[in-house]
């Protein structure tokens, strides 16, 4: 594929000189791409654009992407970016991008940017991306494509974990309509009614633009980058416009693209400032193309439409406070709603999924948020069960006792052989209402909502320890199936917090970091369930005798489960 979107006036062709597509050497699947950053890639300040920028990102994402197809490709959608680094003129972009699984026919394909300085000999992290891409052979059938080759560890974590994020992809819209539904986001027409907030009629930008061959690939399919770029370009006129200064794109929400383009479309781009919230403010911008014929019968198709977040930076180099805008047609006040909406969805999964230390262990469990939360819940214990450095901590016939220790972190691994089909087996310890009747330290179990039949909250009551009150939890509980031959069966739990469970006086509230069930088949009727738990003080107490040699109740609970598992497999056999 080749390059587009360089500069028209020549430049191209220099620019392609600097650009590396360094195939070989390289799995099937795996793309690096290094780029000069030229004065025409940038803008005004001597900036990279963030329309170049992801360009290309998607020419790397698209040629990894053909690489493992072995055919044409096109652009579904780029999940959400956040670009954490600017780089300028003279430094380096380096692109790897990598198939992290084939599904039937779309793939994900993860892409790590970093800005090189020659001269300062430094690197840093610009950012991280996903982006699926679907195989487009010739003609209209479709194909079924080859499975990923898996090779390291981590080859096979972004395998497990690409199912995962393909949920919360194609999740994306209900999380907005379920906020967008929900009454919190009404708009107070007396509320917002405040005379100093601006307009924003002056931030709507039109542009048109033709697509040609430069814009295609050899299908004639415009390539997703450029249409990005495009997209970018009307955005930032938009939000300079508010601020009256050079605006620079911090986030994108996903873009998604929802019918083809080819060669000859004439595309349509416009823009508007849908809301802004102090030092940041969000331009939405919807794609439509025509062709000649649709041109002048004025039916355009819908190609995209997407949010982007910019924020300015003053004189001092401090981030400037946008203008409170105001919102006074029906489509600008569903907007302006919007906007509200997907700030949630962002601020939620910002703070779900980054790994701060010190944050709270248990997340508020609403509509905006589901999908990052049951994420975060199979991808915590999947990265917990792959880490290295696991100790064998004590081992009893048919079950042997790990512990891993990570700065002051301290989680357990429980492995047991039993002797029933793993599937029985996941369904049975995915009930953690059945949890009572081989764990002494569960007092009772029950749901109380349930989000799909793999995505369950439960209360929980346990006895005391060494404390005077009994400890209750509030958990989530989600479940997956393996993806294939060999993956184990998840039961992923972790706290979360929930309106209708309060904290009471007669429990103490105790928190789950990370813990579940990992179950791997053996053969036709045995499997082996590893139990894995972070520790957190409120779990400690049930454990810590077992860890300092007093007691052996983990030994105990293992063998309790075992013969739960067994027994139950004799009950659910003879049904
Ligand atoms: N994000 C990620 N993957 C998506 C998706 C999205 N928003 N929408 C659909 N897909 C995936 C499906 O999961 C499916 O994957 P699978 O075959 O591996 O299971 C695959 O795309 C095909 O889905 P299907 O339901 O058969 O087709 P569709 O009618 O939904 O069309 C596209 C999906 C992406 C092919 C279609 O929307 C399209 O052609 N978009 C434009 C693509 C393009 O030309 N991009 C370049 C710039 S315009
Ligand atoms: P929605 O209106 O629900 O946000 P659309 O796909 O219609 O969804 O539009 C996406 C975004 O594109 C809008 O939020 C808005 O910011 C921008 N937009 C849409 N139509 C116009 C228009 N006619 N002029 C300027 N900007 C527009």
């Amino acid at each position: 594929m080749l390059l587009s979107g360089d500069s028209p006036d020549g430049a191209t062709s220099a620019a392609r000189r600097d650009c590396t597509a360094l195939a070989s050497g390289y799995e099937m699947g795996e793309v690096q791409m290094c780029h000069t950053v030229f004065p025409w890639h940038s803008n005004h300040c001597g900036e990279l654009s963030a329309g170049q920028l992801l360009t290309w990102i998607d020419t790397t994402a698209c040629l990894a992407a053909e690489r493992h197809a072995g055919m044409a490709c096109v652009t579904a959608s780029v999940d959400d970016i956040q670009i954490e680094e600017t780089a300028r003129v003279g430094q380096q972009i380096c692109i790897k991008a990598k198939v992290n699984r084939a599904f039937n026919t779309s793939m994900e394909v993860g892409i790590k940017v970093a800005v090189e300085d020659s001269l300062t000999n430094s690197q840093k992290h610009v950012c991280t991306a996903f982006s699926t891409y679907v195989a487009k052979p010739a003609g209209t059938k479709k194909v079924n494509l080859k499975p990923v080759r898996l090779q390291t560890p981590q080859d096979h974590l972004e395998y497990s974990l690409a199912a995962e994020r393909r949920r919360v992809r194609l999740y994306h819209e209900d999380a907005y309509d379920n906020l967008m539904e929900d009454g919190s986001l009404l708009y107070d027409a007396v509320l917002e009614s405040d005379h100093n907030k601006v307009s924003t009629d002056s931030t709507c930008v039109e542009s048109i633009e033709l697509v040609l061959p430069p814009h295609a690939n050899h299908q004639g399919n415009t390539f997703g980058g450029q249409i990005m770029a495009w997209m970018e370009t009307v955005a930032n006129i938009s939000a300079s416009r508010l601020c009256h200064t050079h605006a620079i794109l911090k986030s994108v929400d996903m873009f998604k693209f929802r019918g083809p383009s080819t060669v000859g479309d004439r595309l349509v781009f416009r823009a508007i400032v849908n809301n802004t919230f102090q030092k940041s403010v969000e331009v939405g911008v919807r794609v439509e193309a025509y062709n000649c014929e649709e041109w002048t019968k004025g039916k355009p198709r819908h190609i995209n439409s997407a949010f982007l977040i910019y924020q300015a930076l003053d004189a001092k180099n401090q981030y400037i406070t946008f203008p409170r805008v105001k919102a006074c047609t029906e489509d600008s006040i569903r907007r302006f709603r919007g906007a509200i909406a997907r700030r949630k969805i962002r601020v939620a999964r910002k703070y779900i999924l980054s790994s701060v230390p010190e944050k709270p262990i248990s997340h508020p469990w609403d509509k905006g948020n589901q999908a990052y939360l049951s994420y975060n819940n199979i991808a915590a214990l999947t990265f917990l069960a792959a880490r290295n450095g696991w100790e064998l901590n004590s081992k009893m016939y048919n079950v042997k006792v790990f512990t891993h220790e990570e700065n002051d972190t301290l989680s357990i691994r429980v492995d047991m052989q039993v002797k029933i089909q793993a599937s029985q087996a996941y369904l049975l310890l995915s009930d953690l209402g059945l949890r009572p009747h081989w764990d002494v330290h569960y007092l009772s179990c029950e749901v109380v909502e349930t989000a799909g039949v793999d995505d369950k909250i439960f209360y929980i009551t346990c006895p005391p320890i060494k404390q005077k009150r009994s400890t209750d939890f509030v958990v989530l509980m989600s479940r997956r199936y393996p993806c294939k031959n060999g993956d184990p069966y998840v039961i992923a739990v972790r706290s979360v917090t929930l309106a209708s469970c309060p904290p009471s006086v007669k429990f103490l509230r105790g928190e789950v970091q990370c813990a579940g069930f990992l179950i791997y088949s053996t053969g036709r009727d045995e499997c082996q369930v590893s139990y894995l738990n972070q520790l957190t003080s409120g779990i400690m107490p049930y454990i810590e005798e077992n860890l300092t040699g007093w007691s052996n109740s983990i030994e105990e609970t293992a063998s309790s489960c075992i013969k739960f598992l067994e027994t139950a497999k004799i009950y659910t056999t003879l049904l």
